[in-house]
């Protein structure tokens, strides 16, 4: 079975994004972002491409949209069944092992059932926003792994990476 992943940073409220961005500096989480996406396919909603302005390099950028028909140097699909498809397919030809859902509140609402793997950066702060991650049942996720990191001049918040499985 294919790892379907969603790699997340979310406030103690479930805020994810406010005015098409991100609520935060988190340089050090970027950095995660980065490490553990890399060479992995990666699968957003047409905002969140538009928040971030450009595919991703040295990563396979799929992006769910009805109104926009192509973008160069990504893959784009009509909707969220079609683009994980495409992708199960892919990591097929090319021995990949990973789906990465990277956003936003509607890819990851839309995606959660077929989720086997939860990578949240858990943001140590009560926040205003206008998207929010949806609720997890935690009863079905295991915790796999877990590290802490402190406010600094690089984070605006302390916050905690964990990872899950799907266990139910
Ligand atoms: N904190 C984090 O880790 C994180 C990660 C990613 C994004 N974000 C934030 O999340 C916000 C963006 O999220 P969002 O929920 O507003 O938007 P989104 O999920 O990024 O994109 C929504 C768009 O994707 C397309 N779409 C989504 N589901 C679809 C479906 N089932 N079928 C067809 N098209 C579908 C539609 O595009 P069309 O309108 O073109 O049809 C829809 O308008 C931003 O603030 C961003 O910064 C936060």
């Amino acid at each position: 079975m294919k790892v379907i992943s969603h790699v997340v940073a979310l406030s103690n409220n479930s805020v994810i994004g406010v005015d098409n961005n991100l609520p935060w500096n988190l340089k050090t989480d970027l950095l995660h972002f980065k490490e553990y996406t890399t060479n992995k396919i990666i699968i957003m909603g047409r905002k969140t491409y538009e928040s971030i302005g450009k595919p991703l390099p040295n990563r396979v950028n799929y992006v769910v949209s009805t109104t926009i028909d192509q973008i160069e140097g990504a893959f784009v699909f009509k909707s969220t069944q079609d683009a994980i498809d495409d992708a199960i397919d892919y990591c097929e030809k090319e021995n990949k092992k990973e789906i990465v859902i990277i956003g936003g509140g509607f890819l990851f609402k839309d995606t959660l059932p077929v989720t086997n793997k939860l990578v949240l950066t858990k943001v140590d702060c009560d926040i205003a926003g206008d998207v929010f991650y949806p609720d997890i049942d935690f009863s079905e996720w295991q915790e796999l792994s877990s590290e802490r990191f402190s406010k600094d001049s690089n984070n605006d918040y302390d916050f905690i990476v964990s990872t899950y499985e799907r266990v139910t």
